[in-house]
């Protein structure tokens, strides 16, 4: 045949045979029919980040119900400035509609969990997401105690891509302090959620590491074949999730699929199987998927929050007692990750298997 040996989006949002690697089997091709929208809270969280103590018990109260049923929860007013959540959204085609050899100078290397993936072609290669993402690692580290520069994401753009993308690193910069200090907010709430206090996950996850994904899906003349992002739950800890308005992102909650519609105004934030570990199995991190749209390009910014590479991730006292023994052994986010992927399954969260 003569499809090319890397699929990008200019050539994706031309076809209209679908390449057989990207038609997904019966069973897990997504429903042509509109799925029922699944009820997640809106959680106005400004009383909150004031610090107002109502705000914080009906705030804490709703994110814990969600995420004991299946997750995920939206949040409004919510402090980041609607213009920058705009640009991350515009700037993203600064760099996905460049020639294929530009994106190439970020390519991800084997086993490296940063840099530009696109599907691309072996001879056994099949279920193909129909996407293109670009992921950056971002760190908090203050640049005068530890001798790092404190801009990560900035140089990162820099360094691959040249001086032309200096903007767009700078905005990216911003948009993950933006996302860091969110993400530790959240932190905070899951905290008070579950009893143990404003400060307990704020201060295990503070000042580490985290990840920024763009995702790109171009439009496909068969949606109904194909699959953006395939089924599966997070294996970080929390990820806050920024869906422009062409809608594709689906939760698997009792075995029925449901979509999150888009709110320009709202993150969507869900927690991954790390958070369900460290909260010793109470709250739910979910399978999810996201579907491709026939007319248009879709978009979407995920930040992913993770522990650090040598804390080892274990409930907090306060929730093992005698009927609540132990779920999940103690382990790394090095090892979680490697079971994951080793034991990946389309179907199940496979964390109920890590023993
Ligand atoms: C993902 O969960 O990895 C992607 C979700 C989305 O693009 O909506
Ligand atoms: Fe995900």
């Amino acid at each position: 045949n003569n499809h090319p040996l890397v699929f990008d989006a200019s050539f994706l949002s031309h076809q209209t045979n679908i390449p057989q690697q990207f038609v997904w089997p019966d069973e897990e091709k997504p429903c042509s029919i509109e799925l029922e929208e699944l009820a997640v809270p809106l959680i106005d969280i400004q009383g909150f980040l004031a610090g107002d103590p109502g705000a914080n018990q009906e705030a804490s109260r709703l994110v814990g119900e969600a995420c004991v049923e299946h997750g995920f929860f939206l949040v409004v007013n919510h402090g980041v400035d609607a213009k920058l959540v705009r640009d991350a959204h515009d700037l993203m085609d600064d760099f996905f509609e460049q020639p294929l050899a530009q994106k190439q100078k970020a390519q991800r290397k084997l086993g490296e969990h940063c840099g530009y993936a696109s599907s691309f072609t072996s001879r056994f290669s099949s279920k193909l997401p129909w996407k293109e993402t670009l992921s950056f690692k971002y760190s908090p580290k203050h640049g005068a105690d530890t001798g790092y520069s404190t801009k990560v994401v900035q140089d990162y753009f820099r360094n691959t891509l040249g001086d032309n993308f200096n903007h767009v690193g700078r905005m990216y910069q911003e948009y993950c302090e933006a996302m860091s200090t969110l993400s530790l907010g959240i932190m905070e709430l899951l905290g008070l959620s579950l009893g143990v206090g404003r400060k307990y996950f704020r201060e295990f996850f503070e000042g580490n590491d985290s990840v920024m994904r763009l995702n790109y899906y171009p439009p496909c003349q068969r949606p109904d074949l194909t699959l953006g992002t395939g089924p599966h739950c997070d294996p970080t800890s929390l990820t806050i999730l920024h869906q422009d308005q062409v809608g594709g992102l689906q939760v698997r909650v009792d075995g029925e699929w449901r979509s999150i519609n888009p709110n320009f105004d709202a993150f969507v934030v869900n927690i991954g199987d790390t958070f369900m570990a460290l909260a010793n199995g109470k709250y739910k991190s979910c399978l999810h998927r996201a579907v491709v749209n026939r007319e248009k390009a879709r978009k979407s910014l995920a930040f992913f929050l993770c522990p650090s590479k040598e804390k080892v991730v274990k409930p907090p006292r306060e929730l093992v007692d005698t009927e609540n023994p132990r779920r999940y052994p103690d382990f790394t986010w090095p090892m979680l990750l490697e079971f994951t992927q080793k034991h990946y399954r389309a179907d199940v969260n496979t964390l109920e298997a890590f023993s």
